[in-house]
């Protein structure tokens, strides 16, 4: 089917057909396998009729090739042009093979393992009916009260944007049309979902525009830029408006400056949500707002189906602004190829093959390893040898919950647990298991078994953290310490005077005090998967040595959020730490450091950098310089470092951040070998939006650093110059 046979297809349909291809509804509505939805709750209350239902335009949250073949079956039945839903759902870190949360996967700085994950997933979904993943979630984010940083890669403009590159692109694949492994990807929440105020979440967003630009919307435009199909909108304010509603957001800047031209789906419930922002007066004026600021698709609510036909025949909107988006929508029905194959993937036999197989689980448990990181290792106590007699105490010992939110298709007791995967390691007598409290309780009966446990071995590994429910939508806490009945348990444990590894599993960057006193190594394991157990007791054993580091700052306290490491310097910086200073910027009561820096990550090796040296230090607009610094494995285990590459502009027009990181490099290392890494500066990495928001570079000074990680750098300076003048 072509442009203008969709156009002739759009010619017959009426404006209530038209209309309702903008519908979005969930499952329930729909007849199945089980002949007739079941709609409770909220659902049962929208105006929707059977009508609305059978012209809808595609479906959420459904999948599974039989159910999906069902009802797209009897949909075509009943739909008097035949024109074929689309199936859309949150396959976020996996479908039913379940990947680490995106924190986690952002924190191995591995693409194309990110990209592979995203393959699989993609495979996955699309043989049990999915034809578009709400993913990926690329919001930039800096509050880790907000439960949704787990679903976000971190703090970072730079790495947001090549994770949202790998993502679309395992998603889709390359030839969306033909290969029916693919699903198409919806890149969200736009925008600036993730600067929620107080990192509460649905809260009033309010940036600069010029920190909109620099810092929150590159890794959307890049996720556009690799060809993503679909743009989901966000929830919060941008400017004073809500993004489902505005205009100069989305139609603006995303359709006229970005030309994006597919389809923009709300978020659920967000057309309607635009009443209690205090935007709009009722449904009606909703929908005005929604479709005129450009959203095509209205997820779960009946706002366009109730008032969209009403408005064109009062004149408020012309019927053309409702043909665009049934074209777009329409449009994106073909590429999937769906007039020609209404079910596309889905196959009952196949996907009994290809979900969840042994391939897949391995690639889980590789990325799983390296999204891990290592905070602490004092003594060398990690990696473990295999004679020792382990206390494995928590409530995340033998916990399924390991697979994190976004995760409804994984089977929690089909994840591999800590407890499993020890078992298979160590003899029975060398292992002791203990619950030791529960995830927010605790009993004096727990902790004396933990006690006991922990007595009688020789090294105790405790598995501590929040449960899944504690992270993701509506996840936010004001207190980021881990549970007191945890803190209890490990301050208790460290009585027994035998050697504690933390390990720990939750969504967001913790206030680890209590933590970190308490425990000789802490391995941070956030949600690792399906393959968790056997991931970690690959890196508890130096199976894998850890490479992991961190893309969110790991507060001190939580007083200090936002606290991330590309920040501006203000007009008082503090000095030395210690300086004892008073009118400078900083707390009383606490470091202005986080406690663990982005970028940061330890090893069982140890790095040392040296010899940064620039080809040049003068740079013009048509030149570059090579930086070289050398990096040598000093300790005594083969290691992967990310060397990573930060620049510093240091006068601006406007201020700019003391750090940004620019690139990266990982290599191996074996004991005693160095490494000479490279990194190539060109002009166009120092280009900033200036006070008419305008994007250049300044001719001027700069600094880069490399290092392990944000705080521990070596630098040199360079400059910027015109041409002609060296
Ligand atoms: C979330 C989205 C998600 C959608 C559909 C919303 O509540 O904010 O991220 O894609 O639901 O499930």
């Amino acid at each position: 089917m072509t442009t203008s046979t969709i156009q002739s297809l759009m010619k017959q349909m009426t404006l209530n057909e038209k209309i309702a291809q903008l519908l979005q509804l969930a499952g329930p509505f729909f007849k199945g396998s089980t002949e007739q939805g079941h709609i409770t709750g909220p659902m049962a209350a929208m105006p929707i009729s059977v009508e609305n239902i059978e012209h809808a335009g595609s479906v959420l949250g459904v999948s599974g090739a039989a159910e999906v073949i069902s009802i797209q079956k009897k949909h075509l039945e009943n739909n008097r042009l035949g024109i074929p839903l689309l199936f859309m759902a949150d396959i976020i870190h996996g479908y039913k093979t379940i990947f680490p949360v995106p924190l986690a996967i952002a924190c191995s700085w591995d693409t194309e393992l990110a990209q592979k994950s995203a393959e699989i997933a993609a495979k996955e979904a699309a043989v049990s009916g999915v034809h578009v993943t709400f993913a990926p979630m690329v919001d930039l984010v800096r509050d880790p009260r907000w439960g949704r940083v787990m679903e976000s890669t971190g703090e970072d403009p730079y790495l947001n944007q090549v994770f949202a590159k790998a993502f679309v692109n395992g998603f889709q694949g390359q030839d969306l049309s033909n290969d029916l492994q693919s699903v198409a990807a919806c890149v969200k929440h736009f925008a600036a979902y993730g600067a929620a105020e107080a990192g509460r979440d649905y809260n009033t967003v309010d940036l600069s525009e010029r920190q909109l630009r620099e810092s929150y919307l590159p890794a959307y435009k890049a996720a556009l830029d690799e060809g993503c199909e679909m743009v989901m909108t966000a929830f919060n304010t941008v400017d004073g408006i809500p993004a489902t509603g505005n205009e100069k957001l989305m139609r603006s800047l995303l359709r006229e400056e970005w030309g994006f031209d597919g389809v923009l789906i709300s978020d659920w419930g967000a057309v309607k949500e635009l009443i209690p922002h205090g935007v709009a007066e009722d449904d009606k004026e909703a929908a005005l707002k929604a479709i005129k600021a450009g959203v095509d698709i209205e997820m779960m609510t009946a706002c366009y189906v109730q008032h969209l036909a009403e408005l064109v025949t009062e004149g408020a909107i012309e019927e053309s602004i409702i043909d665009e988006s049934v074209l777009r929508i329409l449009t994106l029905k073909e590429k999937l190829g769906l007039f020609e194959q209404p079910y596309r993937g889905a196959d009952v036999e196949l996907e009994q093959q290809v979900v969840s197989h042994p391939d897949h689980l391995q690639v889980s448990r590789e990325l799983a390893t390296k999204s891990c990181v290592l905070l602490k290792n004092d003594n060398h106590i990690l990696p473990l040898t295999s004679n020792k007699n382990i206390a494995l105490i928590g409530p995340f010992a033998d916990s399924g919950d390991i697979l994190g939110p976004w995760s409804a298709l994984g089977v929690r007791e089909e994840a591999v647990t800590l407890k499993q995967a020890f078992e298979k390691h160590l003899p029975t007598n060398q292992l002791n298991v203990a619950t030791g409290c529960h995830v927010e309780t605790i009993t004096q009966q727990q902790l004396e078994e933990a006690v006991q446990a922990a007595s009688n071995a020789d090294v105790i590994v405790v598995a501590v953290g929040e449960d899944s429910e504690m992270s993701g939508e509506a996840g936010c806490r004001t207190n980021i310490q881990l549970p007191a009945p945890q803190l209890e348990l490990l301050k208790a444990l460290a009585t027994c005077g035998k050697p504690i590894i933390t390990l720990l599993f939750n969504g967001r960057p913790l206030d680890l005090h209590g933590v970190i006193e308490y425990s000789d190594a802490v391995l941070e394991a956030w949600y690792p998967g399906s393959e968790g157990g056997n991931a970690l007791l690959d890196l508890l054993y130096g199976v894998t040595i850890p490479s992991g580091k961190l893309t969110m700052s790991f507060p001190d306290n939580v007083g200090q959020v936002p606290v991330y490491y590309n920040h501006f310097n203000t007009g008082r910086p503090q000095g030395a730490p210690d300086a004892q200073e008073r009118y400078v910027s900083q707390y009383l009561d606490a470091p202005n450091d986080p406690l663990f820096p982005f970028g940061f990550g330890l090893s069982y090796t140890q790095f040392s950098y040296s010899d940064l040296e620039l080809t040049s230090t003068q740079l013009t607009k048509d030149s570059e310089i090579t930086a070289t610094a050398s990096v040598s494995n000093i300790g005594h285990f083969t290691g992967e470092e990310i060397v990573q590459f930060y620049i510093q502009d240091v006068v601006g027009e406007v201020v700019r951040p003391l750090k940004e990181l620019k690139g990266y490099q990982s290599i191996i290392l074996e004991p005693g070998e160095t490494q000479q890494v490279t990194f190539t500066i060109t002009e166009d990495q120092l280009r900033y939006h200036h006070a008419d928001l305008s994007f250049k570079s300044d001719n001027g000074s700069f600094v880069l650093y490399v290092g392990t990680n944000s705080k521990d750098v070596l630098s040199h300076s360079f400059q910027l110059i015109s041409q002609g003048r060296n």
